[in-house]
């Protein structure tokens, strides 16, 4: 089996650019608001295997896509932990209990993946769904972007609370960073095992964090996570994704990881001379294009896609999640689009 989206993550040859979607399964799709109002809510949703592949398989179904993600979340780990997850309508995720002393991070669980047993039995429902129409893209957060939320209890403009202890307790907050680390390696390592192809981690908010502190507080804990991973599944590609995160991808490709995913704010042919002969890129068309018309949805494409002169290496994605009020046909029209510029 040879597909282009691993093919390109592993600098092999490719028929044409790949391309796989940020949130490619959500919102945005009417027979994804269907499936999630019959389950009740998001989380019920994420929790049943059967449900999650439905709606990871409704945008593979719809669109000519080089890959499915597995329909989850990242907050699924601090979870596990006991945090106590929910989403209230408008104001995104937030948690019961977050975490706020020493004896908070001293109290969680070394070992969570028995709690997630749902997130496993997805991968395999998913992959036997799929067969061999597309591979299967595992993820995780990275440890300092779940820290956030743990520590914030749900989104932040400010980070305020996990900065105070980053500044005033930073080996407590590097005592957490580093069970969360261990955490997501085994539950990679399960992804893997359970179907999982290609694995990728979102660290959301390691860009809002300085030089020094986005190395010791983010990146050496994906780094660990490559290598912990790595060293149980030696060819399953990884990559990694810090949104904001492009003044760091020279340390970034150093990691050991095989794809560095970027945003829009940095030029994809900047990025290439700088750190493609080490990795694979995805990347990374503004995701607001897609509130444009056809015509400058495909002219937009078509400059991303001229700026990468590789001949493989590129997956192409949007430098963050699509927008729940996009149109859908918008969408085909980007998926088309990349596939017919970039055929050989
Ligand atoms: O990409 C995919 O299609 C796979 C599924 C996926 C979801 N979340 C589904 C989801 C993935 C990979 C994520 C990752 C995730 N979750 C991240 C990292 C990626 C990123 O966007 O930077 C973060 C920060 C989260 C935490 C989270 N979960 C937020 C901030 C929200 C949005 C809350 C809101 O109301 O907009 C969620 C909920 C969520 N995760 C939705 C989906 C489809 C929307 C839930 C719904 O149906 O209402």
């Amino acid at each position: 089996m040879s597909f282009d989206y691993i093919n390109a993550l592993l600098k092999k040859p490719t028929t044409r650019t790949p391309i796989w979607v940020m949130r490619q399964a959500g919102r945005y799709l009417p027979e994804y608001r269907a499936t999630r109002k019959q389950a009740g809510d998001f989380m019920s949703l994420c929790k049943n295997p059967e449900l999650a592949c439905e709606v990871t398989m409704q945008p593979i179904d719809r669109f000519d896509l080089d890959a499915a993600i597995l329909f989850s979340d990242i907050l699924t780990i601090p979870d596990a932990m006991g945090l106590g997850l929910y989403f209230s309508e408008g104001e995104g995720p937030k948690f019961e209990r977050p975490i706020q002393t020493l004896a908070d991070i001293e109290a969680i669980p070394a070992e969570v993946n028995n709690d997630l047993t749902y997130v496993f039995d997805g991968v395999s429902t998913i992959k036997s769904a799929l067969g061999t129409r597309a591979p299967l893209i595992g993820f995780s957060g990275s440890p300092w972007t779940l820290a956030t939320y743990m520590i914030e209890g749900g989104s932040s403009k400010t980070f305020a609370k996990i900065k105070a202890m980053l500044f005033n307790e930073p080996q407590m907050l590097h005592l957490l960073l580093d069970k969360l680390a261990n955490s997501v390696i085994a539950y990679l390592d399960q992804q893997v095992q359970s179907g999982a192809d290609s694995l990728m981690v979102f660290d959301t908010w390691g860009g809002v964090l300085s030089k020094q502190n986005y190395l010791d507080f983010s990146l050496d804990y994906m780094q660990k996570i490559v290598s912990g991973v790595k060293a149980k599944h030696p060819n399953t590609p990884i990559t990694l994704f810090s949104k904001n995160g492009g003044k760091h991808l020279g340390e970034i490709s150093a990691t050991g990881c095989d794809g560095v995913g970027i945003d829009w704010t940095v030029e994809l042919g900047d990025v290439e001379r700088q750190i493609g002969d080490k990795v694979a890129i995805q990347g990374n068309l503004d995701p607001a294009v897609m509130y444009a018309t056809p015509e400058i949805i495909r002219a937009e494409v078509k400059k991303v896609l001229d700026q990468f002169k590789g001949d493989t290496g590129h997956i192409f994605n949007l430098g963050h999640g699509i927008t729940p009020d996009v149109d859908p046909e918008n969408m085909k029209v980007l998926v088309d689009a990349v596939h017919e510029f970039s055929a050989k």
